[in-house]
């Protein structure tokens, strides 16, 4: 009914000599049924791209503006990644939130704009520890996902990704019924907007510290549709062994 998808963040790592592990990565699936992507630095992305052609890896970007051009220095927009080789853009990331101050209504329109241009919206979602402490995750998640899901997301352009932000790059991971108590409470809130149809077509990635050693328990959770990997998907053999798990 929905895709899984192993997607990988190299956030701002990488010059031209990591394109070496997205060939290794792409020689290791010529072909697979899950979607595989990347998504580099923007410096590397057509490159990439070009890396990647007629294999299962595609390749995505970090972030894109809202705007569709003009004076914005240094932004990057959606119709740019398009024209690099991009099937994909992460928005909402917590690193964007918190580095840039992106609120729900910012991380709604660059997601709306990403849509616009053809190309699927990862819309990141996620609670701190001190929400998470003070139960507060829920409430935090349906506040990002009632502000930052545009009203035109459909199964084929819209992804949503759960990363919380405690999890993200520190070795912890929440429980599986933990994930599992979130990823439920996504899908009811996509059903309550979208209705059925689209909210079950819409694949749910878990983000935060997923590695190949607990890749398949996180990928045995009902309504985790694959991972957002960020330290992982930097080496083709690490990320070739997540991705083979959720195969
Ligand atoms: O977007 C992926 C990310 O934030 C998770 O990072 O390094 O904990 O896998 P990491």
């Amino acid at each position: 009914m929905r895709r899984k998808l192993a997607a990988g963040n190299w956030k701002m790592n990488g010059t031209s000599a990591a394109l070496s592990e997205l060939e290794a990565l792409a020689r290791n699936f010529p072909s697979s049924d899950i979607d595989i992507l990347i998504c580099p630095p923007a410096t590397l992305l057509h490159r990439a791209a070009g890396i990647v052609r007629e294999t299962s890896v595609s390749v995505g970007g970090q972030d894109c503006q809202a705007a569709v051009s003009g004076a914005h220095t240094g932004d990057i927009s959606a119709d740019m990644l398009v024209d690099a080789g991009a099937s994909a853009v992460i928005v909402g990331h917590s690193e964007r939130r918190e580095d840039h101050g992106e609120q729900n209504e910012t991380v709604r329109a660059k997601a709306s704009a990403a849509m616009g241009a053809g190309i699927k919206a990862i819309v990141c979602v996620g609670e701190s520890l001190e929400q998470r402490e003070t139960s507060k995750t829920l409430d935090v998640i349906a506040d990002q996902i009632a502000g930052s899901v545009p009203d035109q997301s459909t199964g084929d352009n819209l992804v949503v990704a759960y990363e919380p932000i405690w999890a993200i790059g520190t070795g912890k991971v929440p429980s599986l019924s933990d994930i599992q108590e979130v990823h439920d409470f996504i899908r009811t809130l996509l059903d309550q907007r979208f209705g059925k149809e689209t909210a079950q077509s819409v694949p749910l990635l878990y983000g935060g510290s997923v590695k190949p050693d607990n890749a398949s328990d996180i990928f045995g959770v009902p309504n985790v549709d694959g991972a957002l990997v960020g330290g992982a998907s930097l080496k083709a053999s690490d990320f070739s062994v997540i991705v083979k798990a959720l195969e």
